[in-house]
């Protein structure tokens, strides 16, 4: 049955390029929309970026041009990746558009004579790099910058009004949060009180907003007029019958990391400018490097461009499916992209290709045989065909994209085992007729598994049914013809050599830098040492006390040789203070010194002058 499918990702923000992260929704979203167009369904994807806020004017500040022209220089690179990997978008909205600011105050205002947007005062701790207030004990806990106090008249949305019915709304409609986990998660979340929603900022603080409509000293909050992008593209305000056709939307995919905005801000704004609710959000995990997700601010992101450029588009897309279980978080490494990209791409599919066709060449000119009629083993391939084509239908629309992948594969392994086992290049010298139907029977399930990738690699499957001569989507047996000419072609996957892959990147490696981040991540303060003693049966080791502001601490090291315990004391040095605590000889040690060293020689790093207490910050 075919119906409407409307699929949204998040839109990205524009303060730097696009990273693997961001291909991986997109591209995710692409793969469902194929598939949905292939079985009927009249398909709405809609991409685009998040254009306002503190981080895009901060990233502007940095290049020193206006917010607007960065957004402008910035987009192209969005649209070019989208380009290369082969995204089917029908739509690309970006925030700054006159469309969605229309539809943002449009919503403000119907939300505020609601009577749900409400001023007030408000004093607290701002994090500008979070853009948002923090409480005392988050500001304490280290992992904020740049906190300002701010006393500030501003309007909050009424978002706790709405917290019973959103409960409500969540257990009545299962299939609203997904995977399960993610629902639990926002559960827990509501069985505490929710607070209102602070939905503006002054010009006088961040300018690159949308006006609000009720008072235009202040801009929107760059959520509340992200979110609505998604009911922009639909139309709406302006045009209709587009909007109640489209929205709404049967699934906003999202990244794990926006979870709450989407499932507690969205509905509750949707809620009070009385408008359904989207039918499902569903939050995929991260793409992680070892065990940090993959992240501009970390810097250990792949750049999806590169791979293109060496691998392809076809294989980055099917290694990005196939790789991670929707719903958790996948770990990136270049060895499982290369092995995949070998095993299964190579070997399993661009084998079966090779072999089919090769064979046909050599013994029936290149032309598809006629099956005649089949035995035991054809009809065996040919209900697992029927078979894999339902099943993938059923994953597909559970959103179990790499087990879909997963199933097509096995099924195509099983055309090659099936090949081995007739063995039609033997056997075309005994009975032709039997070998022909062989190569049909392989060269119809192939057009099959192929036609199933379709969806998540478009490109190189355009190639295979070219080389089949095998028009149409007929996902039925039979659909290719016996008497066609087949194609001649190069390998569709050719083989990557490992250990040439190995090389490279142990040399991009070793090129490594580390951004301001993964500094921070140090938590270098500086310490006071106000007692010393040796360390039994250690010549080497001295214990320390050290006071890191109101916090007294004990620390061992190494420096017995180099200082005596007297010259000690007193000094205000720099220790790692986030170090794991160890026990070095027995004595417990909760953090290191900074210290220089060349060969036999060492000197404590010490702060110069009495100004800095102990227990700040060390930049
Ligand atoms: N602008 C907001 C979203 C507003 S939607 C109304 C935003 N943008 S973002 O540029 O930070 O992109 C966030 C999204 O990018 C994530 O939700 C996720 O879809 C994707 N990813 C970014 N890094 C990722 C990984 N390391 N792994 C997987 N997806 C990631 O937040």
């Amino acid at each position: 049955m075919s119906g409407k499918f409307y699929i949204t990702t998040p839109i990205y923000y524009v303060n730097d390029k696009p990273h693997i992260g961001h291909a991986y929704t997109t591209i995710l979203a692409d793969v469902l929309s194929r598939y949905h167009r292939a079985e009927g369904d009249d398909v709405f994807f809609l991409t685009g970026l998040d254009e306002h806020g503190q981080k895009v004017q901060q990233a502007a500040e940095k290049r020193n041009v206006e917010p607007k022209q960065h957004c402008d220089e910035m987009a192209p690179r969005f649209l070019e990746l989208w380009d290369k990997l082969h995204i089917s978008n029908d739509d690309f909205i970006r925030t700054t558009e006159q469309r969605h600011i229309k539809v943002v105050q449009n919503i403000l205002q119907t939300v505020y004579d609601n009577g749900d947007i409400y001023e007030d005062e408000y004093v607290g701790l701002y994090s500008i790099s979070e853009e948002r207030f923090i409480t005392e004990k988050e500001a304490e806990s280290g992992e904020f910058r740049d906190i300002k106090k701010l006393k500030e008249k501003n309007y909050f949305f009424r978002m706790s009004k709405y917290q019973q019915a959103l409960i409500d709304h969540i257990n009545d409609n299962p299939a609203f949060i997904q995977p399960v986990h993610r629902k639990n998660e926002i559960l827990g979340f509501l069985r505490k009180p929710l607070g209102d929603l602070c939905i503006s900022r002054p010009k006088t603080r961040l300018a690159w907003g949308i006006d609000l409509p009720f008072d235009n000293d202040y801009v929107t909050y760059v959520w509340f007029d992200a979110l609505i992008n998604y009911v922009t593209a639909t139309g709406y305000g302006v045009d209709e019958d587009s909007y109640k056709k489209w929205w709404p939307c049967e699934y906003h995919l999202i990244g794990k990391d926006i979870l709450t905005t989407h499932t507690v801000y969205w509905p509750t704004m949707l809620m009070s400018a009385n408008m359904p609710l989207p039918k499902t959000i569903f939050a995929h995990g991260w793409w992680l490097s070892g065990e940090s997700k993959m992240s501009k601010s970390l810097g250990n992101v792949v750049n999806p461009l590169d791979l293109i450029e060496e691998y392809g588009v076809d294989p980055v897309r099917y290694y990005l499916m196939r790789e991670m279980v929707l719903g958790q978080d996948a770990n990136f490494t270049m060895e499982s992209f290369i092995k995949r990209y070998n095993s299964d791409l190579a070997n399993d599919f661009g084998n079966l290709l090779s072999r089919v066709s090769k064979l046909i060449e050599k013994n029936f000119d290149g032309i598809i045989p006629n099956p005649l009629k089949n035995s035991d083993a054809e009809n065996i391939i040919q209900s697992s065909a029927e078979k894999t084509v339902e099943l993938i239908h059923n994953l597909i629309h559970k959103m179990k994209v790499n087990d879909a992948i997963e199933e097509t594969m096995q099924f195509i392994r099983g055309v090659n085992k099936y090949m081995e086992q007739q063995a039609p290049w033997k056997l075309v010298k005994e009975d032709k007729e039997s070998a022909g139907r062989v190569l049909y029977t392989a060269a119809e399930a192939l057009r099959i598994g192929t036609l199933l990738l379709t969806p998540v690699m478009p490109h190189r499957t355009e190639f295979v049914l070219e080389t089949l001569n095998a028009k149409g989507t007929d996902l039925h047996w039979g659909g290719l013809k016996p008497g066609t000419k087949l194609k001649q072609h190069s390998p569709l996957f050719p083989r990557v050599n490992v250990k040439k892959e190995t090389q490279k990147q142990t040399k991009q490696l070793k090129k490594k830098t580390i951004t301001i981040e993964d500094f921070e991540k140090l938590g270098l303060k500086t310490a006071e040492i106000i007692s010393a003693e040796k360390v039994e049966g250690a010549d080497k080791l001295y214990k320390l006390q050290i006071l890191l502001g109101d916090e007294k601490r004990q620390i061992v090291s190494g420096i017995a040789d180099h200082y005596s315990l007297d010259e000690l004391v007193g000094k205000m040095i720099v220790v790692v203070s986030n170090l794991e605590p160890a026990a070095i000889r027995g004595v417990e040690s909760k953090g290191m010194l900074l210290a220089a060293s060349r060969k036999k020689e060492l000197s404590l790093i010490v702060i110069d002058g009495d100004k800095i207490e102990s227990g700040e910050k060390v930049y």
